[in-house]
């Protein structure tokens, strides 16, 4: 019976594989050795059999069994795996390969060179120190640096998987030997699943000029930004260690509280969170503490976000930022000692509803009702209804009546009827062109701006039906003025409510 990757993967072992050109030193459940990839002087490359991989935490090199061999013996993955697979007696056949296969190695592929071309710049080791992102975490994440999108197409020509990676959309083919890698000359975030494999990437400027802050790989085969959290590998074992999650906004938050080690921290892909991100979340924990922003945006990113993480079941601990901090900015600004304790004593939502309410109890008893429609687990609802009841002495009647099986719904409908029509041919034009323009610099309400950048993005699955169904032949022509309208001032359109 012939095998493939998938099948090779599974049979093999990576300490066998390893043993065979390294010795390795066992410590604890791992092994160790010094890194055949850099000069290290220090063991710093480890193998975890339970994990099936190897990482440097020296040069931020890592993969599994069959990476270890292309890398070590200089040749391409499939040819590694053929290796192997004789070595072990056994027949791959490299046809049963799936195509998504190749689409991970290409990324990979990706990852790893542009993890290598920042080692090579000084000028983005320099951003990193200066914004306090320490050197472990830089290897942790496998930061990179995009240099050209030449030397992109180079590399990726190569090993032959510059086609594969064209199927993930951060890289886009203009003309016969013209290509556009999405984040050149930008830091590269990789985005990992929760098995460690690298789905796609977040880019991120290194000066403030007129390009977007951030460019997000685009939604395609391989890569989902509504069902993946960033850094989610990354901070899982130390949000099972820990009991509870920290939901931060940005990937620099991110980054620098795992900087500061605290690394239970994750946060979605550059739009709010969605239902399918708040259950992914919850089979690690029960309890998560939200630390959004402190400005208008961050706090009613964290009201449309909770209902989310409740469906999902989990506990919400809101924690409120003084105004104009972010985490980053805050830990950078008071330690993060001040931000331990901010968090240790922001309490949990339904508790702090039912111990204030009293302040004003019309609001409180509305948004009260407002959350607890979420909670899917009944006994619990109708707990926190009798609590707060008594201890805000509202009639039971009054709470009774909120709308669960409305809110219950997990499907996430995208709307448009709250749309105006300049908005939807907005949406529509952004989607069918891709300008290159910073969604931020647009006057756009909220939910419209959401629904822009899915637009840029390509996340056709987020786009209501009725404007990818939409037709306007003469789109071409209209749409540039439509982007200036909301580039300048939207005053007239606002005025007119087209
Ligand atoms: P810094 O400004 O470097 O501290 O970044 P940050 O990670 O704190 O990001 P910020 O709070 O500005 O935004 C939160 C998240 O929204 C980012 O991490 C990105 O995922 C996303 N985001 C921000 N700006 C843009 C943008 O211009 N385009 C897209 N697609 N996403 C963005
Ligand atoms: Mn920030």
């Amino acid at each position: 019976m012939s095998s493939d990757i998938e099948d090779l993967r599974r049979e093999i072992d990576i300490v066998d594989v390893i043993s065979e050109y390294l010795n390795l030193e066992r410590v604890g459940s791992n092994y160790r050795t010094n890194c055949p990839f850099h000069p290290d002087r220090t063991p710093s490359f480890y193998v975890s059999p339970s994990k099936q991989i190897f990482k440097c935490f020296g040069c931020g090199v890592g993969g599994d069994a069959i990476k270890f061999v292309s890398l070590y013996e200089n040749i391409s993955y499939f040819e590694a795996a053929l290796e192997i697979a004789k070595k072990y007696g056994k027949t791959l056949d490299l046809k049963k390969t799936s195509k998504n296969e190749r689409i991970f190695i290409a990324i990979d592929k990706a990852s790893d060179f542009y993890r290598e071309s920042l080692l090579r710049n000084e000028k983005v080791a320099e951003y990193l120190k200066d914004r306090g992102i320490d050197g472990k975490t830089v290897k942790k994440f496998g930061l990179g640096f995009a240099p050209s999108s030449e030397e992109l197409v180079k590399f990726l020509q190569k090993d032959g998987f510059l086609e594969d990676y064209l199927k993930t959309k951060n890289l886009i083919k203009l003309g016969e030997k013209a290509y556009r890698d999405l984040f050149s000359r930008r830091i590269v975030i990789p985005i990992r699943d929760p098995k460690g494999r690298v789905i796609g990437f977040g880019g991120r400027r290194l000066k403030d000029d007129n390009t977007p802050k951030y460019v997000n790989s685009p939604d395609s085969e391989v890569f989902k930004k509504g069902k993946n959290l960033f850094a989610i590998y990354e901070s899982k074992d130390y949000i099972r260690e820990d009991g509870y999650a920290i939901l931060v906004e940005g990937y620099f938050d991110v980054l620098k509280l795992f900087s500061e080690g605290i690394r239970n921290v994750v946060a979605p892909l550059g739009t709010a969170l969605t239902y399918e991100q708040a259950e992914l979340l919850s089979k690690y924990t029960k309890k998560v503490y939200i630390l959004y922003d402190g400005d208008d945006a961050g706090r009613k990113a964290m009201k449309s976000t909770i209902p989310h993480l409740l469906k999902a079941g989990l506990e919400v601990y809101p924690v409120y930022l003084p105004e104009g901090y972010d985490p980053d900015e805050f830990v950078r600004e008071f330690g993060k000692e001040s931000l331990k304790e901010l968090i240790n004593s922001s309490p949990e939502l339904f508790e702090y509803l039912i111990n204030t309410a009293r302040e004003n109890i019309k609001e409180k008893t509305k948004e009260f009702k407002f959350y607890l429609s979420f909670v899917p687990d009944e006994v619990k609802s109708l707990a926190l209804l009798e609590e707060f009841a008594i201890k805000n002495k509202v009639p039971r009647d009054v709470l009774k009546n909120y709308n669960k099986s409305k809110n219950l719904d997990r499907t996430d409908k995208t709307k448009t009827n709250n749309l105006r029509f300049k908005e939807k041919l907005l949406v529509k034009g952004l989607l069918l062109f891709h300008p290159k323009i910073d969604v931020n610099k647009l006057k756009l309400r909220k939910e419209v701006k959401d629904l822009c950048i899915n637009a840029i993005e390509g996340r056709e699955d987020e786009i209501p039906k009725e404007i990818l169904e939409y037709k306007c032949s003469n789109i071409e022509s209209i749409f540039p003025k439509i982007l200036n309208e909301f580039l300048n001032n939207s005053e007239d359109s606002k005025r007119k409510n087209v």
